[in-house]
């Protein structure tokens, strides 16, 4: 435990997501007092919070948070030292009302963040961005991109269906768009810093992989789950970025504690192009049913080195992979083999 943590206190919005689980354990062993903000305490796929950690039962509190309505959202920050909004709506289907119910909550749920904490007097906030709000703009393609990019709201308004040839659901296509268009839109919510004197750093990640802790299956999980199903017979040949869960974590705490991070940082280690992250998997896991098609698309590709000039070292992407699967295998997500 690090004795310097020891009673302070951190605020994780969206406590049970994929990526916050992993955030509260981290902080719980590092000795923090967390104030985790969930929509309702009482679901059962809020039940694992309090199994992250020997310390959870009495340093995990958790507070009924939607973050729409701001009172919830100052209760939960008050007091707190330390600030990681991880809460957004990611669909995985498509969303009837995308504005009030995706776009809306990224934006004006970010800036009641924002507020709170700036009444709250709070140290730093970390805010979790993604690379859809750094790649997506009509000349990205073919570019080399890092976080001084920012996304077109209006080419992502525009943007038909961009991962056509990466799904078969074009439900599933339609809510990323929305997806995107809302974290473009956070831009607005990140000049909030700059405007009140507030210390806020984000960390963008590009599709996160890695074991679960919560019951509940996410939308980028679902993905890898997807390929290794079947659900793909044809993919687009071109590059994607990766990340796990894990490393994701360390930098959203990384960012935090270092006093010299300072605004957007790309957290993208693995790029890989789709025909041999398949050869990957297919060399670890032969027996699941791959896409053998892929069309020809181009890419944009990222640089950043700003996490590892903090200190990050990431795992391998052979390490992710392997205790991703062994995580769905585990928990009964895969059909076959
Ligand atoms: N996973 C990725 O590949 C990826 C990549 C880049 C960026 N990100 C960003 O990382 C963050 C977490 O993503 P994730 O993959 O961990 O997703 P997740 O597992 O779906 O978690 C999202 C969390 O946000 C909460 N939430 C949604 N709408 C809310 C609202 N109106 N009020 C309060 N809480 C709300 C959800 O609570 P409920 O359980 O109550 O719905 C859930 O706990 C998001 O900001 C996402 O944009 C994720």
């Amino acid at each position: 435990m690090d004795p310097a943590a020891e009673k302070k206190r951190m605020c994780v919005t969206g406590a049970g997501g994929f990526i916050a689980s992993w955030l509260v354990k981290l902080l719980l062993s590092k000795g923090y007092i967390v104030h985790g903000t969930v929509r309702d305490p009482s679901d059962p796929k809020n039940a694992h919070l309090k199994e992250l950690h020997p310390t959870a039962t009495d340093n995990l509190k958790l507070f009924k948070v939607d973050l729409l309505d701001y009172e919830s959202v100052a209760s939960a920050i008050a007091g707190c030292e330390g600030v990681f909004h991880v809460a957004s709506p990611v669909p995985s289907t498509r969303v009837p009302n995308p504005e009030a119910k995706v776009i809306e909550p990224a934006v004006t749920g970010t800036l009641n963040v924002l507020k709170a904490c700036s009444e709250a007097k709070v140290k730093r906030v970390v805010v979790v961005s993604s690379i859809v709000a750094v790649v997506m703009s009509p000349d990205a393609k073919g570019k080399i991109l890092d976080e001084s990019a920012w996304s077109d709201a209006e080419y992502c308004r525009k943007t038909e269906f961009e991962i056509k040839e990466g799904t078969t659901n074009k439900d599933a296509g339609d809510g990323l768009e929305v997806f995107k268009l809302g974290l473009c839109n956070k831009r607005e919510a990140m000049n909030y810093g700059e405007k009140h004197g507030l210390d806020v750093v984000s960390v963008c990640p590009s599709y996160v992989i890695g074991p679960l802790l919560q019951p509940t299956v996410n939308a980028s999980s679902l993905f890898l789950i997807n390929i290794l199903n079947g659900t793909h017979s044809s993919m687009e040949n071109r590059l994607f970025y990766l990340v796990d869960v894990r490393d994701v974590a360390d930098a959203l705490f990384l960012v935090y504690e270092k006093p010299e991070a300072s605004g957007r940082h790309s957290c993208a280690p693995y790029e890989v192009k789709m025909p041999d992250l398949i050869d990957m998997l297919r060399s670890l896991y032969p027996n699941y049913k791959y896409p053998e098609k892929f069309t020809e698309a181009k890419s944009y590709r990222l640089r950043s080195e700003k996490l590892e000039k903090l200190g990050l070292r990431y795992r391998t992407m052979k390490e992710s992979l392997i205790d991703t699967v062994e995580c769905y295998r585990n928990a009964g997500l895969m059909d076959s083999a």
